[in-house]
């Protein structure tokens, strides 16, 4: 197999000890310098794909092949994750698309939660008190979308507490979308994520089934429709494919690498990869497989998940990924417009610009 002169980054990013970043961290330490030698000549613009990944999704949703911006639970990182509000800052952030994690209620609802309890997200220990299952945690599956609709939701821990929200089904994450697409005139995506599938098939319910009707009832069927449904069990993926005949474009995510059978069986019928951020540093024969000329050079690359430093994101871009997951949505489009303006303009400063309702001014100044 040819070897893209790129592997020469990320072969120095592992040699520099980036590669012992901790799992937990929420944002890869820069490693502009190795970027900055690679701008400065050591490596040419030429092996970059930006726009490479030409799946029916990615056109639909940019025209441009400009890599997208995912609003990873909304714009989690500024309101309480996956509410309207979040949704709705992030599509107004410039989102490409938005992700909603998807769980169900006891009476079969689809809501929008990444977590199939809702002690860590709500006030639903206060507000049912003698609910909680054996583990003392609350779960979704055991109350009904009214019940649900009572609690209120609040940010993850420390994190973007405010009050005044609740819970969105799907339903209505997908109507505020398709609401503001018809207002706006923009095609602004979804990639809803069914969560915990072998729970729900615990429950004796298929969230899969639910999921892929519930797109349905909104217009997504085709892989031309700009929703992606991306999951961490590849059997799900698979049952969507085959039993339910779904034909959205379909994304494998995964936080460890895969070993290369089961990448094999995702690349038979699934359309894009969603590997954790580290790996793009961490494992080079990984990514050396999504290169120009490696065995997944034809799919999309969506690693997840960028926080509030613009640094990683920018780096991830100039590395070629068809897209990230960000919390931050206005930071990574002002990554994203900066790595594609320096393709374009190699020479030009790297400063970056700060954007209207870009949040806050970033200081830190690139590497000489
Ligand atoms: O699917 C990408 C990302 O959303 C996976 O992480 O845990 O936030 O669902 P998580
Ligand atoms: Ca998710």
């Amino acid at each position: 197999m040819k070897k893209p002169r790129l592997l020469f980054v990320l072969g120095m990013c592992c040699g520099t000890g980036i590669a012992s970043v901790p799992p937990s961290s929420t944002s890869i330490p820069s490693t502009i310098p190795v970027l900055e030698r690679f701008l400065d000549g050591e490596l040419e613009k030429a092996p970059l794909r930006f726009g490479a990944i030409a799946s029916a999704f990615r056109l639909a949703v940019r025209p441009d092949g400009k890599p997208l911006i995912i609003a990873h639970r909304g714009a989690s990182g500024y309101l309480p994750e996956h509410t309207l509000a979040a949704y709705a800052a992030a599509y107004f952030m410039g989102a490409d698309v938005i992700e909603p994690d998807v769980v169900l209620t006891k009476d079969g609802v689809p809501i929008c939660s990444h977590d199939i309890t809702l002690d860590e997200t709500t006030d639903i220990a206060q507000r049912f008190p003698g609910r909680a299952r054996d583990d003392g945690k609350h779960y979704a599956i055991d109350f009904t979308l009214a019940e649900i609709k009572t609690l209120e939701k609040l940010g993850r821990e420390s994190r973007v507490r405010m009050r005044g929200h609740t819970i969105p089904t799907l339903g209505e994450m997908i109507g505020l979308v398709q609401n503001l697409n018809e207002r706006t005139g923009r095609t602004v995506g979804i990639i809803p994520e069914p969560k915990k599938p072998e729970f729900h098939r615990g429950e004796d319910r298929e969230i899969e089934r639910v999921l892929v009707e519930t797109l349905a009832s909104h217009g997504y069927t085709d892989r031309d429709d700009p929703c992606v449904i991306q999951c961490f069990d590849l059997d799900s993926l698979w049952m969507m494919r085959d039993e339910l005949g779904c034909d959205l474009t379909l994304a494998f995510v995964f936080g460890e690498q895969p070993s290369r059978e089961t990448l094999d069986r995702a690349a038979e019928f699934c359309d894009a990869f969603g590997p954790k951020y580290t790996m793009l540093i961490e494992s080079p024969a990984l990514m050396e497989a999504f290169l120009p000329g490696g065995d997944f050079e034809r799919f999309g690359l969506y690693p997840w998940t960028f926080g509030d430093d613009p640094e990683p994101a920018h780096e991830a871009f100039r590395l070629g990924v068809a897209g990230i997951f960000i919390d931050y949505t206005d930071v990574g489009v002002a990554a994203r417009d900066r790595a594609m303006s320096r393709l374009a303009t190699p020479d030009a400063p790297a400063t970056e610009p700060v954007t209207p309702g870009s949040g806050r001014p970033r200081t830190r100044p690139s590497a000489p």
